[in-house]
C-alpha cells in the first residue's frame, strides 16, 4: 500500500491536476479530503472536490473545512480559476460531503494512523492550523505536512506574497512555526514546473470522458495564462503532490520560517528566521530545485492512466 494522505485543497484547476494525479498513483493512498476556502468558497471547493472525486470514480470521503481566514478579509482567485473554481466546467456532483467537518476528520484520522498519516495541503492553511490550535497534541502524529505556498522569492498575488499565504497569513505563520515536519514547495519550483500547449493537446487527443472534462478546465487555466503572456501553466499544487509521489525529483534545504503578519504591503511573505532566530527549529525543507522533466513524465504518466 502507499503512503497514507489526506489532502486539503481548494479547488481551483491546478488542486484538481494534483488530485487526479494523487488518485491514479499507486505510491498514494488518498484516506480523506477537506476542502478549505481560497480560490473559491468553500463550499464550492467542497462540491469540487467531490465531483473530482465522482469524475476519477473514487469514493473518497470530504469533508468542509473553514469558510474563511483566522483574520482578516477574504480574497479568492476567481478571476485564475473561474466563478466555479473549475474553469466554469460544470461537472455532475454524486454524494454528499461528510458529516465531520474538517476539524473533525483531521483529527480522528491522525488518531487512528498513529504516526502513519501524512497531510498535503495546497490552498491557504487555515484548516492545518485550526488543527494546531485545536489538537496540539496531535502535532507529534502528523508523519508529515507537504504545502504548496508560500516563495522565499517575489509573490504572485503582491510582490512579497504568495496566494495561499496571503489569503491567510496567520495560518500560514501558525503552520510553519508549529514545529511539525514540513516540506515547502512555493513559487520558487511551481512556477518552473509547466504543463505546455503541445502536452495539453496530447492529452486530449487520448480521450475518454475524465480527460475530455480535464482539458476543458485546463483550457480556462490555459487562457488565464495566455493572456499574461505564458505559453504555458504554472503546475503549482501537481508539483507538490508529485513531491510525495516520488520524493526524487526535488532538492530541498532545511528552514526556520514564519510569515509576516501585521505589515499591509509585505503581508503574506515568508520569513527566513534561520539568522535572526537561531533557536528556531528548522522544521521546513524549502524545495529550490525541481526535475522539470521527471515532474512533467510523472504528470504525463498518470494522467495517461485515465485514457
Ligand atoms: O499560488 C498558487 C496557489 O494558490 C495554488 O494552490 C492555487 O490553487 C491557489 O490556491
Ligand atoms: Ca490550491
Amino acid at each position: 500500500m502507499g503512503k497514507k494522505v489526506i489532502i486539503d485543497c481548494d479547488p481551483g484547476i491546478d488542486d484538481a491536476l494534483a488530485l487526479l494525479i494523487a488518485f491514479a498513483s499507486e505510491e498514494l493512498e488518498v484516506l480523506g479530503i477537506t476542502a478549505v476556502a481560497g480560490n473559491v468558497s468553500s463550499d464550492l471547493t467542497a462540491r469540487n472536490a467531490l465531483a473530482l472525486c465522482a469524475l476519477a470514480g473514487k469514493n473518497i470521503e470530504v469533508a468542509v473545512g473553514a469558510s474563511g481566514p483566522l483574520s482578516g478579509k477574504p480574497c479568492n482567485a476567481s478571476d485564475v480559476h473561474g466563478s466555479n473554481g473549475l474553469g466554469n466546467v460544470d461537472l455532475p456532483l454524486t454524494g454528499s460531503v461528510s458529516s465531520r467537518s474538517a476539524d473533525e476528520m483531521l483529527f480522528e484520522e491522525l488518531i487512528r494512523h498513529n504516526g502513519e498519516l501524512e497531510l498535503i495541503a495546497m490552498g491557504p492553511l487555515t484548516n492545518i492550523a485550526l488543527l494546531i490550535k485545536n489538537h496540539p497534541d496531535v502535532l507529534l502524529l502528523v508523519k508529515k505536512l507537504t504545502i504548496m505556498g508560500g516563495s522565499l522569492g517575489r509573490g504572485n498575488v503582491t510582490r512579497y506574497a504568495e496566494f495561499n499565504f496571503y489569503a491567510d497569513p496567520l495560518a500560514a505563520d501558525i503552520v510553519l512555526r508549529s514545529g511539525i515536519p514540513i516540506e515547502m514547495y512555493g513559487l520558487d519550483v511551481t512556477n518552473h514546473a509547466l504543463l505546455f500547449a503541445e502536452q495539453i493537446d496530447e492529452i486530449e487527443g487520448w480521450g475518454g470522458l475524465v480527460l475530455t472534462q480535464t482539458v476543458a478546465m485546463i483550457r480556462y487555466y490555459q487562457a488565464f495564462y495566455r493572456s499574461k503572456g505564458l505559453d504555458g501553466l504554472k503546475m503549482h499544487d501537481p508539483l507538490a503532490v508529485a513531491g510525495v509521489i516520488d520524493p526524487e525529483i526535488t532538492k530541498r534545504t532545511p528552514h526556520a520560517l514564519g510569515v509576516e503578519t501585521r505589515d499591509p504591503e509585505t503581508l503574506g511573505r515568508v520569513l527566513v528566521l534561520n539568522d535572526v532566530e537561531p533557536e528556531a527549529p528548522r522544521n521546513v525543507d524549502v524545495c529550490l530545485e525541481v526535475d522539470q522533466d521527471a515532474f512533467s513524465r510523472l504528470f504525463m504518466g498518470l494522467m495517461k492512466s485515465y485514457r
